[in-house]
């Protein structure tokens, strides 16, 4: 069997581990030879491969990025349809052309969108669920968020200690398009004074009253905000003008806001540290390094089995296959009980 593998939509931790379990269970136990596309759904829309064997994945299971590459490229546009054909058509013509008897698609909603979209188009498509911000609902946990929370726990440990040598409030803005699960456990981990999440609208004069009994002590409040997380009163993240092919924002700029309202209204200095992509780059933790090869694992035996139209999960600790729909169907939220845990520990 000839097996595509594509990653697609922002890069994470841990896509390196489960191209590499792809191919290493495949070739091993189930004889498959492997093709990699390019650039996510675009190495499949232009017929963009890559060499992808047993000696192409040695030594990149701790590396980060994706050595297949990586983009926001939707074949469900009208700009991907080209010589009467949809993205679709493409795709399904290319997969024929070059003898391409399954995909792998490793992606989160948008990705496993198109990758639903083409298996019911008749494809033999299995998806692996990716994404720092852990906001798919079909899995309990994504990998790279455990790499993300790692990286802005130490960020916020780091903080507190220069925030108390200058008397100043510090903003750590995190990832979070739609859920605040990185702000959450990042806060809670590092010690946050108050957390803000796109799931609970903030009243800016409650954030600031936080600050202030946090400076009547003889720390620093620290705050952690995720980049989709918004006042009550504007009632939208904040956000630029630019979209990307699937539609979405480009978000940023609430822990700037945050600052300038905290300096204003508590006569404190606050500055404001936006962690961003630093968040997505570099090496995978363990967790993520085990639960990225376990899903590659599985994804293979999947396509082995004939199992189309389905994706890996992480069910407790089992692994599972549920069909790609339930991919897009519902994004997992922070509930309100568990950021009520949370705020016991503000001000
Ligand atoms: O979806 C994952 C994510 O990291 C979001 O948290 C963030 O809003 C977005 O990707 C940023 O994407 P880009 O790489 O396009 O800036």
């Amino acid at each position: 069997m000839r097996v595509g593998v594509l990653t697609g939509g922002g890069d994470c931790p841990g896509l390196n581990a489960v191209i590499r379990a792809i191919v290493r269970t495949g070739a091993a136990d189930h004889g498959c030879e492997f093709i990699g596309f390019r650039d996510g759904w675009r190495g499949p829309l232009e017929g963009d491969t890559q060499p992808l064997g047993v000696s192409e994945v040695r030594g990149i299971l701790p590396r980060g990025g994706t050595i297949l590459g990586s983009s926001r490229t939707n074949p469900l546009t009208e700009s991907a349809a080209r010589e009467g054909k949809t993205g679709l058509e493409r795709i399904t013509e290319n997969l024929g052309r070059l003898g391409v008897d399954a995909l792998i698609a490793i992606g989160g909603e948008d990705t496993l969108g198109v990758a639903d979209q083409l298996s019911r188009a008749g494809a033999r498509v299995v998806g692996v669920p990716k994404t720092i911000d852990n906001d798919l609902n079909a899995t309990d946990y994504t990998f790279g968020f455990d790499t993300a929370v790692n990286i802005a726990m130490e960020a916020i440990d780091r903080l507190h200690t220069t925030a108390e040598s200058h008397h100043r409030a510090l903003i750590v803005e995190v990832m979070g398009r739609n859920a605040g699960w990185i702000a959450l456990h990042a806060g809670l981990a590092g010690g946050a004074n108050v957390i803000l999440i796109p799931e609970h609208p903030f009243d800016i004069e409650e954030v600031c009253e936080y600050v202030r009994q946090r400076f009547e002590t003889r720390y620093a409040p620290i705050v952690v905000v995720a980049e989709g997380a918004h006042p009550k009163t504007i009632g939208a993240p904040v956000a630029d003008s630019q979209l990307d092919a699937f539609g979405h924002v480009r978000l940023g700029g609430v822990g700037q806001l945050l600052a300038e309202e905290i300096e204003q209204r508590t006569g404190k200095e606050a500055r404001c540290a936006v962690l961003g992509h630093i968040q997505r780059g570099g090496t995978p933790t363990a967790f993520d390094r085990v639960l990225a090869t376990r899903f590659g694992i599985h994804a293979i035996r999947a396509v082995a089995d004939g199992a189309f139209g389905t994706m890996v999960a992480l069910r407790g600790t089992d692994i599972v296959r549920v069909p790609l729909a339930e991919a897009t169907r519902e994004l997992k939220l922070v509930p309100p009980e568990r950021y009520a845990e949370a705020e016991v520990f503000f001000g």
